[in-house]
């Protein structure tokens, strides 16, 4: 107390990683959430305010979460039986004291079989291999650490998640190469697409440690087809470096074709004795969407590869989950009645929203890639980009358009360019994130635009009314 003030001195220098712009945090798909945090859309309190639709989160099953709880309240709280403790707090010193990293072999072991029921029984975890991380973010960078050195590349086919540009390059120092992908197959990978990449990789004196797939894809809504797949495995073995699977919206697979997920792949030419294979293959998975719980940061890296598994158990110490909410989950998850009735009702919700938007987006004349999976339509808006005979729509066309959406119906969507979309006029639009209520009044501010963006030029002038 008392002390004289410094002068204000110059910042002392931060590290490379801190001040380096690869998180990707400027970029479109982070500027529509904050103007979302600014004007956030209230039916009540702010009704004019904008709709965050840039947000794969679901929120539609909730109720089968609290309902659960309700019924199992030790599920989720301290009491139960302990030598010489109150029966009130039994369990508290049990989640308090330290926790080495493996994690609670009964979260481990509910973990397994919910990944292998949510493939319907096609492909089986090792629950000693499931290594737990707070969400899949940690768990994609920790990958990246063990499978490529800073300067190497994965290779990731387009459109991809806006957040890998942060996960995977930000603190590893890897980069990204991007695989284009296209609509003329519904953007499916082809070793086409592969080949190039790679070649473009070397070409530039980068070595190529992997390929992430994401499957199902964000932000497409639609699961990898099978002999895609198996291009992927063929290619990955072929140049002989590794593939990381992305399955967190594996459980949300809603319609036709299902999830053909690496692990049934992996486990047949296991069978065919086909070698070299398995050891390649690391899968990503999280409850941040299948169960809605992003908030609780649990993620898993699931290798068959003892090597990798070894090193992602050891790094995963800078990343654990908390034992109290291992210790809920794995109460929820070994419930099999739970469980079935949680998948099926989950994916029955996600089907029907998901037909609901489509069916409302039609309406408003808006057609979206045919998808079956995941808490987003990929929403086709090239025809808006209106350059008919004047040479190819732009980036800058679609950004435009965004902003136009964001500033006159207040909607945040995502610009395909934020998920490195090599066709612009692609946009990524969520739907499981509000209620119906609200979903409502987005699609009738969509056609509301789409009605004032069919007039000529001169009609449309004035401001929208926002209010319904
Ligand atoms: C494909 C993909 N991977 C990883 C993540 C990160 O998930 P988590 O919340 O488990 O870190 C997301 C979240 O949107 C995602 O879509």
């Amino acid at each position: 107390m008392g002390g004289k003030l410094l002068p204000a001195a110059a910042s002392p220098r931060l590290s490379r990683v801190a001040t380096s712009g690869a998180h990707g945090e400027d970029s479109p798909y982070f500027a529509g959430w904050r103007a979302y945090d600014d004007d956030p859309y209230d039916a009540v309190a702010n009704p004019g305010g904008v709709i965050q639709m840039g947000l794969a989160e679901n929120q539609v099953s909730f109720d089968l979460l609290e309902g659960f709880l309700k019924a199992h309240p030790e599920a989720a709280s301290w009491a139960g039986a302990g030598a010489g403790a109150d029966p009130g707090v039994a369990s508290f010193r049990d989640n308090a004291l330290f926790q080495d990293y493996h994690g609670l072999k009964t979260f481990r072991k509910a973990m397994a079989d919910f990944m292998g029921k949510i493939r319907g029984g096609k492909a089986s975890f090792d629950p000693d291999r499931i290594v737990l991380t707070a969400g899949a973010t940690a768990a994609n960078e920790l990958l990246t650490f063990i499978l490529a050195n800073p300067g190497d590349a994965l290779l990731i086919p387009t459109p991809y998640y806006p957040g890998f540009d942060r996960d995977l390059r930000w603190r590893t120092g890897v980069n990204i190469v991007p695989v284009h992908c296209d609509s003329s197959n519904g953007f499916q990978v082809t070793a086409a697409s592969l080949e190039s990449a790679y070649a473009q990789a070397t070409a530039s004196g980068t070595r190529v440690a992997g390929v992430l797939l994401t499957n199902p894809s964000n932000p497409l809504g639609t699961t990898v087809q099978r002999s895609a797949l198996e291009d992927v495995l063929d290619f990955v073995s072929r140049k002989d470096i590794h593939l990381i699977s992305d399955e967190i919206y594996s459980g949300s697979v809603f319609a036709s074709p299902g999830l053909v997920s690496v692990a049934e792949l992996v486990e047949s030419r296991r069978a065919q004795n086909a070698h070299g294979i398995a050891e390649r293959v690391h899968i990503v998975y999280s409850l941040s969407k299948d169960l809605g719980l992003p908030g609780f940061r649990v993620g898993v890296v699931y290798s068959y590869n003892d090597a990798v598994v070894t090193a992602a158990r050891r790094m995963s110490s800078f990343t654990l989950v908390s034992s109290q909410t291992q210790r809920t989950l794995a109460a929820m998850l070994s419930d099999a009645a739970f469980v079935a009735d949680y998948l099926r009702t989950n994916r029955g919700r996600l089907k029907e929203r998901h037909e609901h938007m489509v069916a409302g987006l039609a309406r408003a004349g808006v057609p979206c890639l045919q998808g079956n999976a995941g808490l987003f339509v990929w929403m086709d808006m090239r025809r808006m980009l209106g350059h008919g005979d004047q040479g190819a729509a732009t980036v800058e066309d679609e950004l435009r358009l965004w902003e136009l959406m964001l500033r006159e119906v207040k909607l945040n969507i995502s610009p395909g360019s934020s998920c490195h979309c090599s066709e612009p006029g692609w946009f990524r639009v969520c739907f499981a994130n509000m209620s119906l209520d609200t979903l409502d009044v987005a699609l009738a501010r969509m056609s509301r635009f789409m009605d004032r963006w069919s007039k000529p030029p001169t009609a449309r002038q004035g401001q929208l009314a926002l209010d319904e």
